[in-house]
């Protein structure tokens, strides 16, 4: 076969049809359904769909100081968010990428690393208010961004059910992360209080809210709104009204709606969409990573989606075309290829949106980005192939992330009434970054059995820096 030929039959494996397209949106909508009803691990088959105990949105004017803490997937960051009262904020952050022996490290050494850093932030922003925190009165409060599944039992508890991404630390699964964290800020002597325990899409879908103000109306007309994740992971959460959450006891139903609250705030973890892969296109590469990620069987949406996965589906191609002898024909055997090459995940995500849109002569920026990130050289025909490669893996993610979407919005009917316009909240490298990500979530949704009318009264939006000020806005429903 020749490389065109066997480019050809890589891009078909990559196709995502509009028939498949609907075929994975209604079993999104009866897995999301059975999650609704069962508890983690009584059926695997449903999607986790986490209840967060968020019951109530933004409007724009919640007012405050907060500090916020989001454990993210490459970076760890520290917030303090000043919320202003009228959709505004702002915010005074430190970043620190998470140094790669943590995500194989001990507990320990986590927590004590966060509380460190959280620690040193205070210290460097608040000295004054520091000084005075004697009683726990003082402390500040903290909304911490765990952006990994929990099993959330209560707005500051929650136990780890599984890593994903990057992490494994065996010994945290199990764990409450709210007062494993607790213990070392306290330990430290650092006056901080985890008051919220947040999803980054939840962060995501609440300081949307709070940005646009606009929230409440929502709720009361039970609409639907979207927070979703497409970066490193990818996740979404939406508000179900509680009558629907059979996995929440009836009493703890009434209490809450004795308290005014009609709707839930859903973490569907939508990562571990179809598992099974009873629908999910299913190639020999995606096989490959599976076998050798922490969480084999797991998180298989996730797996064809996110940012963390795209580089390294090329990588196994480029792999598997130098075996099959039709690229990189200076190196005689397997052993030969560029180290970087050889070694999973060393391709980023951010390669692939270089190829995904070089339009210069002869691919040069193509050249010089392989040159660059693996230090491999190539040809002119190789590039072309990669690009069309690179191509058919960024559309098969972009247009598996509008499964959820769509799903979400005719499950919760999110488009019905006269005129009714929607609004999803989106933050993560991917959407924010990848080029023509979004416009090609827009396509499939037009695709899918939302339709084209239905996908116009879509608004996709970035909440940027969402999950910090999401979690800070959880943290300010603590009285
Ligand atoms: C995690 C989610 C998270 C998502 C986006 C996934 O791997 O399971 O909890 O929301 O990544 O960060």
């Amino acid at each position: 076969m020749s490389l065109q030929e066997e480019v050809e039959k890589i891009e078909k494996q990559f196709e995502v049809s509009p028939e498949l397209l609907e075929i994975l949106t209604n079993h999104f909508i009866k897995l999301a359904d059975i999650g609704l009803n069962t508890q983690p691990g009584e059926h695997s088959l449903g999607l986790p769909m986490i209840p967060t105990y968020v019951t109530k949105i933004p409007n724009g004017r919640e007012k405050g100081v907060f500090l916020a803490a989001d454990l993210g997937g490459t970076n760890f960051r520290v917030c303090s968010v000043t919320l202003n009262g009228d959709s505004t904020f702002d915010l005074v952050q430190t970043k620190s990428k998470i140094p790669e022996d943590l995500l194989n490290g001990t507990a320990k050494e986590l927590w004590s690393y966060l509380a460190k850093k959280i620690g040193k932030f205070v210290v460097e922003q608040h000295p004054d208010q520091c000084q005075r925190a004697t009683n726990d009165d003082d402390h500040f409060k903290l909304g911490f961004t765990f952006s990994y599944p929990v099993n959330q039992t209560a707005l500051n508890q929650g136990t780890l059910l599984r890593w994903t991404k990057g992490f494994n630390i065996q010994e945290v699964v199990g764990t409450d992360v709210v007062a494993e964290l607790q213990k070392e800020l306290d330990l430290g002597e650092i006056p901080v209080k985890v008051v919220a325990l947040a999803n980054d899409t939840v962060g995501t879908l609440l300081s949307h809210a709070y940005a646009t103000g606009c929230s409440t109306n929502y709720v009361k007309q039970g609409d639907s709104v979207i927070g979703a994740i497409f970066g490193t992971g990818t996740n979404g959460c939406y508000l179900e009204p509680l009558e629907n959450i059979g996995k929440l006891s009836d009493d703890y139903v009434s209490q809450l709606k004795e308290q005014d609250a009609t709707h839930m705030v859903i973490n569907t973890e939508w990562g571990s969409f179809d598992n099974e892969l009873k629908y999910l296109p299913n190639t020999i590469y995606d096989e490959n990573i599976d076998k050798v990620s922490p969480n084999p069987g797991y998180h298989m949406f996730e797996k064809r989606v996110s940012g963390l996965f795209l580089g390294e589906i090329l990588r196994q191609i480029l792999v598997e075309l130098h075996g099959k002898g039709l690229i990189f024909g200076q190196y005689a055997t397997y052993e030969r290829l560029p180290h970087r090459l050889r070694t999973p995940f060393e391709l980023d995500s951010e390669v692939l949106s270089h190829i995904e849109i070089d339009d210069s002569s002869h691919l040069k920026e193509t050249e010089l980005s392989l040159l660059q990130s693996l230090r491999l050289p190539t040809i002119e025909e190789e590039r072309l192939a990669i690009q069309k490669i690179v191509r058919a893996i960024s559309r098969r993610s972009a247009y598996l992330a509008a499964v959820p979407l769509a799903a979400i919005l005719i499950k919760t009917k999110a488009l019905d009434g006269y005129h009714k316009e929607v609004e999803i909240g989106v933050d993560g490298s991917v959407v924010e970054y990848y080029p023509g990500f979004r416009s090609m979530i827009r396509h499939a949704l037009s695709l899918s059995p939302l339709t084209a009318d239905g996908e116009r009264k879509v608004h996709i939006q970035i909440a940027k820096d969402g999950s910090g000020i999401g979690a800070a806005l959880c943290a300010s429903t603590v009285v």
